[in-house]
């Protein structure tokens, strides 16, 4: 079976996009990544305490989901706990496919008892007995590492029934997905989970109320398990003493691109962007793209903002770019990757997708005019704004916000109107 998934999985994993250099080395390491936790003490610290006082912890801490979108996790938590339901689950989704984010894969191969134990915590807190560890297909070089380690935590009493003799019955599976980037996205997970294709479901319902087998389910992050082990260990005030008021606590991010130190680095929320490209050695910087191809490409007149959900929010993957890169280059191989990811579902995003793939290519290629960056545009806002779910909604970001901040590379390359100094894109775009 293993085999049968190597050979499908080399068919998938091919995507020809940008092959930076990356690296598990850990280069800046935080609050969450200097000091292990030993195994099975979340788990005691969080029945010691008591399980209410320990959510309250949760709360207390302000973490917020480190997918990307920052949800705040205690909530989600509560919201599941609350349910009435014949079974609760426990999702990790570790189908991390945000170009240029290889974070989680390092947390695995490094955290992975802390990564369970906070899964187990969240187990305790929401009544769950099941949980699953959904696995990015390409990792599947992890598969037989992580398999011994929950081993191990069964032997250890801290999987299986009554963990640590304490009335707990919960254990977990590893699935592994298939190169779907799609099945990242939290409904789509779920239903190949249950063994079909991976199709978005309408949210609401979210999976709190409605996930596996429409279930009450809590689906989150590695990053956010391995915290949220963490917290119940050293409580809420710690770790709300670090970052921002709004962005509690530090993010791990994987660092890729045109910089001498690609890895992976821990900062306290509220870091400035000039300040990553300093410690990871990355000069003569065009631009970075944080939050992969549905995030933000900033540009080098930008780097004094600042990592934290209320500037830029990332779920990891932070790429620098120097002057040698093309942005037309970039948003092109971008706007590519999400036609040739697009799940096909929905109308909107199956082909406006590559609708936006072939006019994008008509203009980069010298072939478009002033109408058809109009008409660019235009399909973006309707991508967006029709598309099921997330990735249709974003798949447009790296057009939009390049668009915005260097229309003069589009106009350059415009066919029918020869670019000239003095030349107005945005009243041809108006
Ligand atoms: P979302 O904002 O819709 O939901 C975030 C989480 O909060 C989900 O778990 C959702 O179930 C929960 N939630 C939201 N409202 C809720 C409510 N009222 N009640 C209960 N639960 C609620 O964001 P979404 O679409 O799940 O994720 C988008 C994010 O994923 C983006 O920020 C993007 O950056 C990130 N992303 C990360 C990737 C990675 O590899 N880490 C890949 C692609 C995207
Ligand atoms: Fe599938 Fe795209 Fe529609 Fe999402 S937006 S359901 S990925 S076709």
């Amino acid at each position: 079976e293993i085999a049968a998934l190597i050979e499908q999985q080399q068919a998938v994993s091919d995507w020809p996009g940008y092959l930076f250099a990356v690296s598990d080395n850990i280069h800046k390491a935080g609050l969450l990544l200097n000091t292990p936790i030993e195994k099975g003490t979340a788990i005691k610290s969080a029945f010691n305490r008591g399980l209410p006082a320990t959510l309250q912890e949760l709360d207390r801490s302000g973490l917020r989901g480190r997918g990307g979108a920052g949800f705040n996790t205690a909530t989600k938590w509560r919201f599941c706990a609350e349910e009435t339901a014949a079974q609760h689950y426990v999702v990790c989704n570790a189908d991390e496919g945000e170009p240029g984010t290889f974070k989680d894969r390092v947390l695995l191969n490094s955290h992975a008892d802390q990564v369970f134990e906070g899964m187990t915590l969240a187990a305790a807190i929401i009544g769950a007995k099941q949980g699953f560890l959904y696995l990015r297909g390409e990792y599947l070089h992890l598969y037989d590492k992580l398999q011994a380690v929950l081993q191990q935590r069964r032997a250890d009493g801290l999987l299986g029934d009554n963990i640590l003799e304490l009335g707990l019955d919960f254990d977990i599976e590893i699935c592994l997905g298939a190169g779907a980037y799609i099945c990242g996205e939290e409904s789509a997970l779920i239903e190949s989970l249950e063994g079909k294709p991976g199709i978005p479901r309408n949210r609401p319902p979210y999976p709190v109320t409605s996930g596996y087998l429409n279930q009450p389910t809590v689906v989150n992050n590695v990053e956010t398990f391995l915290a949220a082990a963490k917290i119940a260990i050293q409580g809420g005030d710690w770790f709300a003493g670090f970052g921002t008021e709004k962005s509690a606590g530090s993010k791990i991010l994987s660092i890729c691109g045109d910089c001498a130190q690609p890895g992976i680095y821990e900062y306290p929320f509220g870091i400035s962007i000039e300040q990553i490209l300093a410690d990871c050695g990355a000069s003569d910087v065009l631009g970075v793209q944080i939050g992969g191809p549905s995030g933000t490409f900033i540009s080098n007149k930008e780097f004094k903002r600042q990592l934290a959900f209320e500037d830029l929010a990332t779920g990891g993957s932070f790429i620098v770019f120097n002057n040698s890169r093309n942005v037309l280059e970039i948003v092109q191989n971008f706007t590519h990757f999400f036609a040739h990811e697009s799940c096909g579902f929905c109308t909107p995003c199956r082909v406006g997708t590559s609708l936006l793939k072939k006019q994008l290519d008509k203009i980069v290629d010298g072939h478009g005019s002033s109408g058809d960056v109009v008409e660019l545009e235009s399909l973006c806002q309707l991508v967006k704004s029709h598309s099921h779910c997330g990735l249709g909604q974003t798949a447009a970001n790296p057009i939009l916000t390049t668009l915005q901040r260097y229309p003069d590379l589009y106009a350059k390359r415009l066919k029918t109107i020869r670019y000239e100094p003095g030349f107005d894109l945005d009243g041809a775009l108006e």
